[in-house]
């Protein structure tokens, strides 16, 4: 959705990290986004215009073009549609520069021309990465541009070494765009707080109670909320990422969890409580590994707190409170019954059998006032998204957004 009516430059540079750009142009014309890609003569070195062209539909610009058909493209032309520039990869010499304001090229008048913002993934070997000269114009570029970076992550690099320098991954600089686009949404200034994953309560140094939630809903939520212009706090227990734009909060235990929440609670305007939190645990950890006896084995386990029943005590009238309930039978029923029980605002209801790992989410949606709202079978992303415009709706006290 984000992408929808949105004008991408691509601008892609002379690095061997150049064929993943073809991937990340056809990530943003299937999100929606039109793109236009601009290649320099390095690039071409690399990859080819027919292959941007065969993926956007639209011719991709190269120097040739520019000077044939200047009047046709008019070299500002790009500038002015921008919605956001996407330099990926962008080498040393580009940064170095678009800091130092050049426009020898059409990429670099493009940038300079443009007033969108930019979005560069890095791409180079590790000691030009590091070289004071590279990080003096990336401050230089930040101080005079809305200028994100993405990446550069480590891993190994073109010339076989192994470190800082390679170019992030498609799906990640789309996310980054995603963020970009999404800084002036209804949920802009909001602080969300969310939880993602099962809690896994240890038995000994190797094993733990666990349940099947993978977190996937709450990082979709994550999502959703920042590309609503909201910033968020994820407190996991996947061990994945945070999505860009987010910031994560490792977890294991319902322990910890419900510490990191309590912690960042008082400063939230909302909280999407998605974990499949731990109701027991055992009474004690051992400390070595269990060993396996002739005979059975019996676990005592005790309760764990209530996440959300403590939030309900310490909650003001101007947070909004959002449960989720996993519910194998009576899913109406009882989910109403844990709303008015836990005080929340809204609670997703859904049954686990069918949710959890699986691509798709059946939920239905119950908000305070009765008012439900059954969604088909969707996926994740879209769910996340649903949800979220219910909660837009209860931030900004908007009572149609979530009707639309
Ligand atoms: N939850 C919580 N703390 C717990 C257990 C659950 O905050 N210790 C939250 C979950 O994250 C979810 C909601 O409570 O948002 C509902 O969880 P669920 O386990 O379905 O409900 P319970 O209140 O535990 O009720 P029951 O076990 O009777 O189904």
């Amino acid at each position: 959705m984000i992408f929808e009516g949105k004008s991408v430059v691509l601008g892609v540079t002379g690095g061997i990290a150049a064929y993943k750009a073809a991937a990340l142009c056809s990530q943003l014309v299937k999100a929606g986004a039109a793109v236009d890609v601009i290649l320099t003569e390095a690039a071409r070195q690399f990859v080819a215009p027919l292959t941007f062209q065969a993926v956007t539909h639209r011719p991709a610009v190269t120097e040739m073009f520019f000077l044939l058909a200047e009047t046709e493209i008019g070299h500002v032309s790009l500038a002015k549609r921008a919605d956001v520039l996407i330099v990926a990869p962008a080498t040393a010499n580009t940064i170095a520069k678009l800091a130092a304001g050049l426009a020898d090229n059409m990429l670099t008048t493009t940038a300079l021309a443009t007033r969108a913002p930019i979005l560069l993934a890095p791409a180079m070997e590790s000691q030009m990465w590091t070289s004071p000269l590279t990080q003096a114009n990336v401050d230089r570029l930040r101080q005079y541009r809305d200028v994100t970076l993405v990446g550069p992550g480590e891993g190994r690099l073109a010339s076989g070494a192994t470190g800082v320098g390679r170019m992030a991954e498609p799906e990640e600089i789309v996310d980054a765009a995603r963020w970009l686009l999404g800084r002036g949404g209804p949920m802009a200034g909001r602080r969300v707080v969310i939880t993602a994953g099962g809690t896994r309560e240890p038995l000994d140094p190797i094993r733990f109670l666990g349940n099947r939630s993978s977190g996937q809903m709450g990082y979709a939520l994550a999502r959703a909320s920042r590309d609503r212009g909201a910033q968020v706090i994820l407190v996991s227990t996947a061990g994945q990422p945070a999505p860009f734009g987010t910031t994560l909060v490792p977890v294991e235990t319902a322990a910890e969890m419900h510490d990191a929440v309590m912690q960042a609670f008082p400063d939230a305007d909302v909280l999407l409580m998605a974990a499949a939190v731990a109701d027991y645990r055992p009474v004690a950890a051992a400390p070595h590994k269990i060993r396996k006896r002739e005979d059975d084995l019996a676990l005592k386990l005790t309760r764990t707190a209530d996440i959300l029943a403590e939030v309900a005590t310490r909650r003001r009238a101007d947070q909004v409170v959002v449960g989720f309930a996993a519910e194998t039978e009576h899913l109406l029923e009882n989910a109403l019954d844990k709303l008015r029980r836990k005080r929340l605002d809204l609670i997703v209801a859904n049954d686990p059998r069918q949710a959890m790992g699986a691509a798709t989410s059946e939920i239905t949606l119950i908000a305070a006032d009765g008012v439900v709202d059954e969604l088909p079978p969707l996926p994740k992303g879209e769910v996340a998204g649903r949800v979220l415009d219910w909660v837009a709706a209860l931030v900004t006290k908007d009572e149609h957004l979530h009707l639309r």
